[in-house]
């Protein structure tokens, strides 16, 4: 298992997902507990990117409840049609939201969050069953690159979940 990671310097942010998410891919292939990968995914993007929270919300019964994450203490629970969150669950897509405060019904956990990306995992049903929340305290801090490194980040979720959860 890989004990650290390498993050490249001084390079574009595509550049550092393309390293990542294999490192990320090896950390996890490993391990088969799916709350420790999750755990670690978290770690990794925050230790990467630092962004101001990253975590899971996890399908339970009829809301998402709030799994492993990195940042200040969140919103415990999320019903299915409530904030950026419920909106990647009920539409099954990413959301990304340059300007928090634009966003209809976008949930407050904490104030300093400006921005943020919502990803959607699918369990075999091609029902989502967890929702991945990106929150920056830049404002329009998540592009394409975000999405399509992110999105690749989902699909090995969805993997080890297959297995394992
Ligand atoms: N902002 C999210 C809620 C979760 S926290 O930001 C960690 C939302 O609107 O769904």
């Amino acid at each position: 298992m890989a004990e650290s990671l390498f993050i490249p310097e001084n390079s574009s942010r595509k550049e550092i997902y393309d390293s990542l998410i294999p490192q990320i891919e090896a950390l996890v292939s490993g391990e088969d507990d799916f709350i420790a990968n999750l755990s670690n995914i978290a770690a990794a993007l925050k230790q990467t990117f630092n962004f101001f929270w990253v975590g899971f919300y996890l399908r339970k019964n009829n809301q998402l409840v709030l799994g492993p994450f990195q940042g200040p203490i969140a919103c415990t629970r999320i019903d299915f049609d409530k904030g950026v969150c419920g909106h990647a669950y009920t539409t099954q897509q990413t959301v990304l939201v340059p300007d928090v405060d634009a966003f209809p019904g976008h949930i407050t956990c904490a104030s300093e969050s400006r921005s943020e990306i919502v990803l959607p995992a699918f369990d075999v049903n091609q029902e989502v069953f967890l929702v991945l929340d990106v929150d920056s305290d830049k404002l329009d801090d998540f592009h394409e690159e975000d999405r399509e490194g992110l999105e690749k980040l989902m699909r090995i979720i969805e993997k080890l979940a297959r297995t394992n959860y």
